[in-house]
């Protein structure tokens, strides 16, 4: 029994040595943090209180937001996710880029990769005029439910529509299935690997025109370097990069605008 002390001594201070490590790598970096979150404490929150995080952003949203008002939703929707729970929305200060890029564009026909809680089209959604066309693609049912909620909720349901699935079969029906000649705004915020292939797919289906706009989020962070040198090295774009943070973090980011010039 005595002789195992030592072994027993050695695993007892390597564990302790590890949960040290991790803890200050945890509260070190940003993205360590927001792992930890996102991997062990949402989970274990989630099975006790029987909800998803994206449920309990929408009650926050229900409970303490101005029913119409899509301003009032999205600064609702800012201040939970940076004093509570991260979540994965476009955010306060690449917002006002998004803004800034739609205001200079003046779309009447949008698409959005990836709608998540419905954070960014509201936030697209309010600054459209009425005869505006805004599809928004979620391949995630739960996502696409709190979503349409959200939008309902903000008051802006007649300006936008959730189209459920995945976005390299539903680019390919847009024209017959949907009426969409060409899009004149896309926003690139689904899955960084789907960046490139799906904007070949725009390009394929002949969806872009002269002038349109990709605008593509978190560039950086995770990335999406494929994205990047396929876009930036191919002549029928024009490209400006617009430097950021992740949402709701001191992390640097960056968006990438990239004008078809046919
Ligand atoms: C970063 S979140 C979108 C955030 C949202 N644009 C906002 O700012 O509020 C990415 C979303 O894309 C969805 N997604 C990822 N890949 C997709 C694909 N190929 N087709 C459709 N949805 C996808 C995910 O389920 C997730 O909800």
């Amino acid at each position: 029994m005595l002789e195992s002390y030592p072994i027993l001594l050695s695993i007892v201070t390597s564990l302790l040595f590890i949960v040290l490590l991790l803890a200050v790598l945890i509260r070190n970096n940003g993205w360590a943090a927001i792992l930890w979150n996102e991997i062990v404490l949402q989970k274990i929150t989630n099975f006790i209180m029987a909800q998803s995080k994206e449920e309990r952003i929408l009650n926050f949203v229900l409970q303490n937001a101005v029913r119409g008002d899509p301003q009032s939703v999205l600064d609702t929707i800012d201040k939970y996710c940076s004093q509570k729970e991260w979540a994965m929305n476009v955010g306060d200060e690449k917002g006002l880029i998004l803004d800034k890029i739609l205001e200079e564009t003046k779309p009447s026909v949008l698409l959005e990769l990836g709608t998540y809680c419905g954070y960014s089209a509201v936030r697209i959604a309010r600054l459209l005029n009425p005869s505006a066309r805004f599809l928004t693609i979620e391949f995630n049912p739960a996502f696409a439910a709190i979503a349409r909620q959200m939008i309902e909720f903000a008051g802006v349901q007649d300006k936008v529509k959730i189209l459920e699935g995945p976005s390299e079969t539903i680019i390919p029906q847009l024209k017959k299935k949907h009426e969409v000649d060409t899009l004149d705004f896309v926003f690139l915020d689904h899955w960084k690997d789907r960046y490139m292939p799906d904007t070949i797919l725009l390009l394929d289906h002949g969806l872009l025109r002269k002038g349109s706009v990709i605008l593509a989020d978190n560039v950086i962070v995770p990335g999406a370097p494929e994205f990047i040198k396929y876009i930036r090295n191919n002549n029928r774009f024009e490209c400006t990069n617009y430097p950021a943070h992740v949402e709701y973090m001191k992390v640097k980011d960056a968006m990438e605008k990239a004008v078809f010039v046919g």
